[in-house]
């Protein structure tokens, strides 16, 4: 038995000004958790999302808000995310790496789930020292996409990292994001990835609970067989 397959609409691709709606219209179709971007305009040339959008859409639901962190000082986040409700936090391995000792020690004391993310030119190498440490990082996510804005193409030859990851850590949550949607799920099921990050694939479908399902079932023929 392989690790559970999660479906993780990302809400950017929702309409913001019903925000509380849109993420129980996910959760009605399917998902499992709910992909929070939160950009600074710094680390990504675009602005999103911050704690006080995550603690208005806390008292709306209980879901699981997978929270990606695009920003340049992800410490600084780790407070005000906690209180406001997030429960994972995903910060990016390349402003991290002096610190990322301190960040997951910290976000861990918050009650949140610690994971890293790489985006597509960083060697899968750096972040197996996050997993492996003393205070190790609970999942993965590859950026299979320049990080910063939806609807982008998928990029094949980040599974490299994914087929890597998967080989060398069995159980570990690893999770995609960018591009994913039923023409590419198979790339990213095959690899080894099981947490599936879905914009505009599942936003724009005519029918989310279908796309949704369909993913999971990619991914759970291959968890199958591990
Ligand atoms: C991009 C974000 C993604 C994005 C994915 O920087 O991290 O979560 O919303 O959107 P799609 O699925 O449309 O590529
Ligand atoms: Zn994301």
């Amino acid at each position: 038995m392989g690790v559970a397959a999660k479906i993780a609409p990302s809400m950017l691709s929702s309409d913001f000004a019903n925000l509380a709606s849109e993420a129980q219209r996910m959760l009605d179709c399917g998902a499992d958790w709910l992909h929070m971007d939160i950009m600074d305009g710094h680390f990504v040339p675009n602005l999103t999302i911050g704690a006080p959008v995550i603690e208005s859409l806390r008292k709306h639901t209980k879901a699981y808000l997978d929270c990606h962190l695009m920003v340049t000082n992800p410490l600084d986040y780790v407070e005000p995310l906690g209180k406001a409700g997030a429960s994972g936090f995903t910060f990016h391995v390349e402003v991290s790496r002096d610190n990322w000792g301190e960040l997951v020690q910290r976000i861990k004391s918050k009650g949140m789930r610690p994971g890293v993310s790489l985006k597509p030119g960083t060697p899968i190498e750096e972040v197996y020292p996050l997993v492996e440490g003393e205070y190790p990082v609970e999942m993965v996510l590859v950026m299979t996409v320049e990080p910063g804005f939806g609807g982008q193409k998928f990029m094949p030859e980040t599974m490299d990292k994914v087929r890597a990851l998967r080989k060398k850590y069995p159980s570990l949550d690893i999770e995609v994001d960018g591009g994913l949607g039923p023409s590419t799920i198979d790339m990213a099921a095959s690899a080894g990835a099981n947490c599936i990050v879905a914009g505009s694939s599942v936003f724009g479908a005519p029918d989310s609970a279908q796309v949704i399902s369909l993913m999971r079932k990619r991914v759970e023929e291959v968890q199958k067989n591990y």
